[in-house]
């Protein structure tokens, strides 16, 4: 895949197989109406460079919550986290939006594009946030959206796509900042066996071209049988 010059927080050679993240006895619980929740009890695994883990579990099983953690987007009860060799339990928020910002990107089952704005503007907004300069943005952005087959729809809005090609553009906007990690739930949730396999492909991609680690939520067989190894979470533990 072309995708330009790499940008800040982009992951290492493809060789580099080092652990990218490190999770150790990582609890999550929440506080409902004065009673404790527990969500997750132990959670205690490892995702290297350029490896792709696929997470399962029963619907409630917490595999949401874990991917939260992992994205930064949340904080764990109890245990560590370690991300790219910083344990991310005792930074502050400013720290942590960086480090999310510059070596995490995300896509959903919902896609969760801003509406009315074209597909080249949905791929361009972490690179917003990045303060990546407007040429150097819509270049790469346009890279990107070819690279991912929707070269032709720079303009088109969500609503003007279907859901395969919506989940391109989440998945191009997931990438442009060329994250060591890209989080992935239930990417393919919405969508058919053709868009679901050109979805993987392209994760698969990331890993073996450019090192990138990807763990992915899914309840697909499909989908985790192409995953280098798969995490269970069974009541809220890792296996
Ligand atoms: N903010 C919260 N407050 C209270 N409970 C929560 C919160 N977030 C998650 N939970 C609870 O944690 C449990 C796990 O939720 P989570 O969304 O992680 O499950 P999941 O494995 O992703 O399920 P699914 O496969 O249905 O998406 C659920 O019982 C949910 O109600
Ligand atoms: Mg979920």
């Amino acid at each position: 895949m072309a995708v330009g010059t790499p940008l800040p927080g982009a992951a290492r050679s493809p060789d580099d197989t080092s652990p990218l993240l490190r999770v150790e006895g990582m609890t999550r619980h929440f506080m409902v109406s004065g009673t404790r929740i527990d969500v997750l009890h132990d959670c205690t695994f490892q995702v290297a460079r350029g490896e792709v883990v696929a997470i399962v579990g029963q619907s409630g099983s917490g595999k949401s919550t874990l991917l939260n953690l992992l994205g930064l987007l949340d904080r764990p009860s109890g245990g560590t986290y370690v991300f790219d060799d910083v344990d991310t339990t005792r930074l502050g928020e400013g720290r942590r939006s960086r480090l999310r910002g510059e070596g995490i990107g995300f896509v959903f089952q919902q896609f969760h594009l801003l509406e009315r704005r074209s597909a080249l503007a949905n791929v361009g907004v972490p690179m917003v946030l990045g303060g990546v300069p407007v040429l150097r943005r819509r270049t790469r952005a346009r890279e990107l959206l070819e690279s991912v087959g929707l070269g032709h729809r720079l303009s088109s809005q969500p609503h003007q796509l279907s859901g395969g090609e919506q989940q391109r553009v989440a998945l191009a906007r997931a990438l442009s900042r060329e994250p060591a990690l890209i989080l992935a739930d239930e990417p393919t949730g919405a969508l058919d066996a053709a868009s679901s396999r050109m979805i993987m492909d392209q994760l698969l991609a990331q890993a073996e071209l450019r090192g990138a680690a990807v763990v992915v939520v899914t309840h697909d067989p499909k989908v985790a049988e192409r995953a280098g190894r798969v995490v269970e979470l069974v009541e809220g533990r890792t296996r």
